[in-house]
């Protein structure tokens, strides 16, 4: 009986030191990282009371809401209307009054928003005939329309941490894309504040893409040529901000209505489609009407899936 319980205490031990090791080697992070937040993404939905735009809207938020694995937040990622860059009210008030009327009546999610070239309102003052000093004009606009905190904000759900920013820079009656000095000074600040926390970036125009190497014929004159609003001008200086703080893990964008992938430096920059593809006009090259659902993870991975939602154009 000595010889049995001598074999079976070293047995015992030869299991708790075997899982010791186990733990050290794995560390406590190795636990099952647990999901902190599925979020839908909906970006470029160029509102208008037109090619039935407003029912696919609806038909999009249904579709999202109807998930088995339901989102529980709505985060947008700007061109919510067709366009008040060059239009004249009431026309903006049309546009932006549908918008509001379908999130409204179909939209059961708390919604974050993000700018986009398309939301400032009269940053073309010729053709939306506007001087500057009218009530909400710019920027503004969107800001008052959905009750937003600023053109940019953050908020946080531990342990990750969201950055909105605004990617739209007028100049000259039209934009380019950047950041202005004072949200750049702002965006240090946020990571510098922030380095506990896992960060992720939705801006409306991609920091970085691939999809916009394909958007229009950039290479007619024998060399690539990107429009300098297609992708973020200052692309550079973010990425070697970001560089400082291997926390930033993912940069979510829409503008091009084209859906991208693509890595560098540890980060993953997705450019997720359009809710309207083609401006409600079916396909845009590759891309479906669609939105994007990205779960995030306890460990600071995520996953990101871009979802059809089965429009069909309208004939008109
Ligand atoms: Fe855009």
């Amino acid at each position: 009986m000595k010889k049995i319980f001598f074999y079976a205490a070293v047995l015992t031990g030869i299991v708790f030191v075997a899982a010791c090791f186990e733990f050290a080697r794995r560390g406590p992070s190795a636990q099952k990282p647990q999901r902190v937040i599925r979020f839908a993404h909906f970006t470029d939905i160029h509102m208008e009371p037109k090619r039935n735009a407003p029912e696919g809207l609806a038909q999009a938020l249904r579709h999202m809401q109807a998930l088995a694995d339901r989102p529980t937040l709505l985060i947008t990622g700007g061109d919510h209307v067709m366009d008040s860059f060059s239009a004249k009210e009431p026309w903006v008030a049309t546009q932006y009054d549908t918008l509001k009327k379908v999130f409204r009546e179909h939209c059961d999610l708390p919604i974050k928003y993000c700018i986009g070239n398309h939301d400032v309102w009269g940053g073309n003052k010729k053709y939306s005939e506007t001087t500057g000093l009218e009530p909400y004009w710019g920027k503004q606009r969107p800001i008052h329309e959905f009750g937003m905190p600023g053109r940019y904000y953050s908020f946080s759900q531990e342990p990750w941490h969201f950055i909105i920013l605004d990617s739209t820079y007028p100049m000259d009656g039209d934009y380019i894309a950047r950041l202005d000095e004072e949200q750049y000074g702002w965006l240090e600040n946020e990571l510098a504040a922030h380095k506990d926390q896992y960060i992720v970036i939705i801006s409306h125009i991609p920091i970085l893409s691939a999809a916009v190497f394909y958007d229009g014929d950039n290479a007619k004159d024998g060399y690539w040529s990107i429009p300098r609003g297609w992708m973020h001008l200052d692309s550079k200086r973010l990425k070697d901000l970001f560089g400082r703080y291997p926390n930033v893990k993912l940069c979510i964008s829409g503008h091009l209505h084209l859906v991208d992938r693509v890595e560098y430096n540890g980060i993953v920059y997705i450019c997720d489609g359009a809710i309207c593809a083609a401006w409600w006009g079916g396909n845009y090259m590759e891309c479906d009407e669609g939105y994007g659902v990205f779960d995030l993870y306890s460990d600071g991975t995520f996953a990101h899936q871009y979802i059809s939602y089965g429009w069909i154009p309208s004939p008109e």
